[in-house]
């Protein structure tokens, strides 16, 4: 028997106008797909545009029950939350003092809109003087280990900060736990730190591979967060890796996560897709900032149509296998999908 082809097949036969199009359309983008970053910062009265994200602005807490109105009524179902500190130090307290900003966001949040959903990026480099996303080992400074380099970021005491912060944070009212910071260890700690205190019922997405990606560039001027000194390669994944991303997964799932995420997202697409293909969890990816300016830049200049790219660019992230897109177009997308 031989197999059918031309002429007998004629793929176009479903594409020859719009109806039969969206009869065959195997992925739907919906406003339910994303969460929607948001900085929020001290003062009052601010809204500070971030030059680097066209749209995305730092809010003060006195802006942030309008904003979070109209994400709801977009259709969006989640924020998530990164907070710039008034003060920041060695151990980043500001993110587990019970009146530091992100837990004051979320009491915000969450007496505006009661039912969106806010997820607490927990990480310290908004909130540590030197930028990194724990503790670091320098002689004279906590927790100092003469056996590991300077400069190291350090593991374990950096595990008990998490825990204790994210307690923090589902007290103020977080509805989800969201672990960024690529740390070994942390979804089970938290999972500890958070069921010790009764928090059974808050789930944890976790940042499960999150690469070492020069596409966080424009977020470090957004959350004013770069490293001081060296980079996150010592903690964030080299972006060679793929089997390493299962093996990453493989942990925070044996660990507890809810959730898992990858990100970056469009250059990450094969391991979305292979870590769909793998587990059963509900998988998020990260459209990151600098994947948010590049399409925003070449629109500026008239090289890309900004909605068709952008909304292609989820569409792509969607099919590659993620349930969830964390993304600075949801409101636009939201609107340019009605
Ligand atoms: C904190 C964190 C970062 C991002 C999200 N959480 C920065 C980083 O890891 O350097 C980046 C988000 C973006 O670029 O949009 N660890």
């Amino acid at each position: 028997m031989t197999t059918p082809t031309f002429p007998t097949l004629r793929p176009r036969r479903l594409r020859q106008n719009a109806t039969m199009r969206r009869m065959v359309q195997e992925t739907t983008l919906s406003p339910a797909d994303f969460i929607y970053p948001l900085f929020v910062r001290t003062g009052t009265g601010i809204k500070n545009p971030i030059g680097s994200m066209p749209g995305q602005f730092q809010l003060s807490l006195d802006m942030l029950a309008a904003e979070v109105k109209e994400v709801q009524t977009l259709g969006i179902p989640a924020v998530i939350l990164f907070g710039i500190p008034a003060q920041k130090d060695a151990c980043g307290s500001d993110n587990y003092d019970p009146h530091g900003i992100v837990p004051s966001a979320i009491r915000v949040i969450k007496e505006a809109t009661p039912d969106l959903l806010v997820l607490s990026d927990m990480c310290f480099c908004e909130y540590t003087d030197h930028g990194h996303c724990g503790v670091i080992n320098q002689p004279g400074a906590d927790h100092y280990n003469a056996s590991l380099p300077e400069g190291y970021l350090l593991n374990d005491p950096t595990l008990e900060l998490l825990g204790r912060a994210s307690v923090v944070h589902a007290q103020a009212g977080a509805d989800i736990i969201a672990p960024s910071g690529m740390i070994d260890g942390m979804v089970g700690g938290i999972r500890q730190a958070l069921d010790a205190e009764g928090f059974t019922h808050i789930p944890i997405m976790s940042y499960a591979a999150k690469y070492a990606s020069n596409f966080y560039g424009p977020f470090r001027e957004a959350a004013e967060g770069a490293p001081s000194f060296g980079d996150r390669s010592q903690y964030q994944m080299d972006p060679a890796n793929s089997r390493e991303a299962l093996k990453e997964v493989a942990i925070d799932v044996a660990e507890g996560a809810d959730m898992i995420m990858v990100k970056p997202a469009m250059p990450y697409l094969d391991i979305i897709a292979a870590v769909r293909r793998q587990y059963s969890l509900p998988v998020a990816a990260y459209q990151v900032s600098g994947e948010f300016a590049m399409i925003h830049a070449a629109a500026a200049n008239g090289w890309l149509n900004l909605e068709k790219s952008a909304l292609e660019s989820l569409m792509c992230i969607k099919r590659a296998g993620a349930d969830m897109i964390l993304t600075y177009f949801a409101k636009d997308a939201a609107r340019w999908m009605v």
